[in-house]
């Protein structure tokens, strides 16, 4: 089977590579470069044994687009990753946003829905905004959005439900993200942001490790029983295997399905401070915090109903919260080690 992985090295798209090619998958993996690094081709390499086939091509261009399919005629399916992410930065560059996330994802699905190439998009818990019902299972409503990036991942599901619907012999899964967080447990690939990280636990860890000062807290009266944001927060490993079960899911089974959606998570909330007091039990070491204002969009609380996922595919997250947070900290560690 050979599978294309949009946005191949990145943070979730190395660690889903990494299971591909681990369990005998070709992959064919694109990157623009924009936010990550072409060494992680190599630590995929040291990792797996193997190199997935690497083209360095952004979804804008539409011309190289369409040759990457013209000259890969045997792509048995695409996991696409490819996409900005950073909810504060889509605010302010919200064209960029669009171009980026939405001008891509069309570019792609032409060729797809024109071959019936089966499709897992990376959508995201944020289509959720506040629900009005905790756990939240994938009937809640999808609520307008409080960012442009939010709004690109329920624009991008509602285009590719079209496609689907107006071509049955096109099939897609969209699988809605919670909170992914640490690394691969070798430490040789890991989430690894550029500039300030926006994200609560690569902050923290930049914080333990002495390049930041200190972690704000980014709000402390919310209505939650110690008055900090509730998060699922879900191994980037049981993440990425979640893919690999979607991918034979929608390629090997004879479902008879178009287009179907999935929450990824483990079910279990976490508030701010659990997380901090949970890295500090871990790994021995003290995490530096401060209460600041809370920070505009952020919901109370978030966490997933994944009973949909563990019937149809039989996945269920497997890794603690500790053990998510003990390779965030192993893998912060190595990016110091190698700085
Ligand atoms: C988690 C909690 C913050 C930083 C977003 C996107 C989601 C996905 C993950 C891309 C919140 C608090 C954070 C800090 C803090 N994006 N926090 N101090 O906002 O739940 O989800 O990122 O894949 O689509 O919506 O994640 O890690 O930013 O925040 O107190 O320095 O940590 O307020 O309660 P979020 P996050």
């Amino acid at each position: 089977m050979k599978i294309l992985v949009t946005g191949g090295l990145g943070y979730i798209g190395s660690h889903v590579t990494v299971l591909l090619l681990e369990s005998g998958v070709e992959v064919l993996s694109i990157d623009n470069l924009e936010n990550s690094n072409i060494e992680v081709l190599d630590r995929i390499k040291e990792i797996t044994g193997k190199t997935p086939v690497f083209e360095l091509l952004d979804l804008k261009d539409k011309d190289r687009t369409q040759d990457l399919f013209k000259k890969n005629t045997d792509i048995d399916g695409v996991i696409h990753f490819a996409a900005y992410k950073a909810v504060g930065e889509s605010i302010l560059k919200p064209i960029e946003y669009y171009k980026n996330n939405i001008g891509g994802l069309l570019n792609l699905l032409e060729p797809l829905s024109k071959f019936n190439i089966p499709l897992i998009f990376s959508s995201s818990c944020t289509v959720y905004g506040q629900a009005l019902k905790l756990p939240i299972d994938e009937s809640s409503p999808v609520q307008t959005a409080t960012s442009p990036y939010g709004s690109t991942k329920q624009i991008g599901e509602q285009i590719i439900k079209d496609c689907c619907q107006v071509n049955k012999d096109f099939k897609s899964i969209i699988l809605r993200y919670f909170n992914p967080i640490g690394a691969h447990p070798t430490s040789k690939i890991g989430e690894d942001p550029k500039g300030i990280p926006q994200n609560l636990v690569p902050f923290l860890t930049q914080v333990v490790i002495g390049k930041r000062l200190t972690l704000e807290v980014f709000g402390k009266d919310y209505n939650t029983p110690d008055g900090t944001c509730i998060r699922d927060y879900i191994h980037v490993m049981d993440l990425a295997q979640a893919h690999i079960e979607s991918i034979y899911y929608l390629i090997s089974s004879n479902q008879n399905f178009s287009y179907e959606t999935f929450n990824v998570g483990t079910g279990k909330g976490s508030s701010v401070l659990q997380v901090i007091k949970a890295f500090e039990k871990t790994t021995g070491e003290s995490v530096p915090y401060k209460f600041s204002k809370p920070r505009t969009g952020d919901t109370t609380s978030a966490y997933a109903d994944v009973r949909k996922i563990e019937n149809k595919m039989g996945w269920k997250a497997k890794y603690s919260l500790e053990a998510a947070l003990q390779s965030a900290w192993n893998w912060e560690k190595e990016i110091d080690k190698n700085s």
